[in-house]
């Protein structure tokens, strides 16, 4: 039982000063990783990032046409406005899809070109979503049967992003930006002046 620990005992003080050496190094590391976090922090406190805020200014339905094999074709037409009301943080959208729904069932979905939101920024996006043939299912078809002949339709709008952060030149990780247009009242009729609504945003 001695003999080993003997054996052993030179192996260990040969290695000691390599291994203090590493841990040395690891908490170094680790003091620069809490350091730049706390600097991370600070930056972002200072900052204070208000959300963003998502209305609908306008919407308009276009070519509708229900057919009686329950399938639907048109156009949904929506002016959204994005306004970026911070003073020192910019947003890169690197992707931003739109799509509606009636009921939980989609009935359209589109793709927006990717941008950039300057600082205190409004931007208007013209979007333009097309149901093509779209198989309707359970009560759909029958309940926008009877909204188209009301001249309402209640709409949900939703919009997915994919933004980051940017201050000064540096830019932060990816996040997902939501936008819930609940129950938007989209009148059939063209001549009807569409009231601007809000959107709750979730980051
Ligand atoms: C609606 O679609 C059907 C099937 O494609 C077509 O036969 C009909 O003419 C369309 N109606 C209108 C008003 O466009
Ligand atoms: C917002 O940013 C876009 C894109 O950079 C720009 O075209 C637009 O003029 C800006 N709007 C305002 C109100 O500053
Ligand atoms: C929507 O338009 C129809 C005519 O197409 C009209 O009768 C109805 O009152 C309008 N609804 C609202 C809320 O203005």
């Amino acid at each position: 039982m001695a003999q080993p620990l003997t054996q052993s005992q030179p192996q260990e003080t040969k290695t000691k000063p390599k291994s203090s050496m590493l841990s040395y190094i690891a908490m170094i590391i680790l003091f620069l990783i809490i350091l730049v976090g706390i600097a991370v922090l600070i930056i972002w406190l200072v900052l204070k990032p208000k959300h963003l805020q998502y209305s609908v200014e306008d919407a308009a339905i276009h070519n509708f046409n229900l057919t009686d094999a329950n399938h639907l074709y048109a156009n949904f037409d929506f002016t959204i406005r994005s306004n970026n009301p911070n003073s020192k943080v910019s947003i890169l959208y690197d992707s931003i899809e739109v799509s509606i729904r009636y009921e939980d069932q989609t009935l359209a979905t589109n793709a927006i070109q990717p941008f950039f939101q300057p600082r205190k920024n409004v931007t208007r996006m013209h979007v333009r979503l097309t149901a093509q043939t779209v198989a309707l299912y359970d009560s759909v078809p029958k309940d926008l049967k009877l909204e188209k002949t009301s001249g309402d339709i209640e709409l949900d709008v939703l919009i997915r992003a994919k933004i980051r952060f940017k201050v000064g030149a540096l830019k932060l990780k990816h996040r997902v930006l939501k936008v819930f247009c609940s129950k938007l009242l989209v009148n059939f009729s063209k001549a009807k002046t569409f009231e601007r609504y809000s959107c709750d945003v979730e980051m």
